[in-house]
């Protein structure tokens, strides 16, 4: 029988009463675990996230081949994903002269986590193109204009929106006509995988995370956050409904992630 969908609008951190409650209550969360957000998440999730950013940024290859093109990382936080495209991007066009490489952006309304990204990329810029740039703005109302960029992407980030069907909108009035986007984001895996899964997701992570950071509350958020997300179906019914002409899903590692892709 196929799962009941959850009809959410978005993220709703414990406390919040609408949108704008629950904005701010996620932009306070992530400047509190800023300092550590990046060691958490590597000794959390055993690394795997290096390899599940790889593995997004290199199905827009031949995106970031191309010369020139826009490229925006939503909610990018301390820049990870922002990086692995920009890895990507000089793997795609190596003999790209400076000026055709793609110009790339990351955007995040958490101003304590753009800093450690903008420290993050002068402290490895060596030979390192494209360098990316960073904007602190909210996702659900973008300073670009519309049909400006020609791949968007969001990695764990979406999940935390307050509206998911505004951040389709946005995302899709952005990108340029056969523009493409990639969301990145946690699943909840099925079988006996799912149950240990879950076992360390919502009983030892949020443990350690509250331990290492020292602030309580995001890591208990993060479980709840997912389970409260809508399932693969679900949001692939919202993206072609935002105006998504190809909208699919990939699982990463047992359906822990997954790339949701879309063309407009
Ligand atoms: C879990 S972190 C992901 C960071 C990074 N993309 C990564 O893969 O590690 C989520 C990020 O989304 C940002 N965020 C959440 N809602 C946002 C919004 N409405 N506008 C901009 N950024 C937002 C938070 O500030 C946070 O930095």
């Amino acid at each position: 029988m196929p799962a009941s969908p959850k009809l959410v609008t978005g993220a709703a951190p414990q406390g919040a009463t609408d949108a704008t409650s629950a904005a701010h209550a996620v932009r306070d969360m992530f400047t509190s675990i800023a300092p550590r957000y990046d060691l958490l998440n590597h000794v959390l999730s055993f690394n795997i996230d290096r390899v599940w950013w790889r593995r997004a940024a290199r199905t827009f290859r031949e995106i970031l081949s191309r010369p020139e093109v826009r490229v925006l990382d939503l909610c990018c936080g301390t820049g990870d994903m922002t990086f692995a495209l920009r890895r990507q991007a000089g793997k795609s066009s190596p003999q790209s002269s400076p000026n055709t490489l793609p110009q790339l952006l990351g955007a995040d309304f958490s101003h304590a986590m753009l800093q450690r990204a903008l420290s993050k990329s002068s402290s490895n810029s060596t030979n390192a193109k494209p360098m990316p740039r960073w904007i602190e703005a909210d996702a659900l109302n973008l300073p670009f204009p519309s049909q400006h960029f020609d791949l968007v992407t969001s990695a764990f980030g979406f999940r935390n929106l307050a509206d998911y069907d505004a951040g389709l909108r946005e995302i899709v009035r952005v990108l340029r006509p056969g523009g493409e986007c990639g969301i990145l984001d946690f699943g909840e895996p099925k079988g006996m995988m799912g149950q240990l899964y879950r076992i360390y997701f919502k009983q030892i992570l949020p443990r350690v995370g509250t331990m290492i950071s020292g602030v309580r509350g995001p890591y208990a958020y993060l479980p709840a956050s997912v389970e409260r997300f809508p399932l693969p179906e679900e949001m692939l019914t919202r993206m072609r409904q935002a105006g998504f002409t190809e909208a699919t899903w990939t699982p990463y590692t047992f359906g822990i992630a997954g790339l949701y892709r879309g063309k407009k």
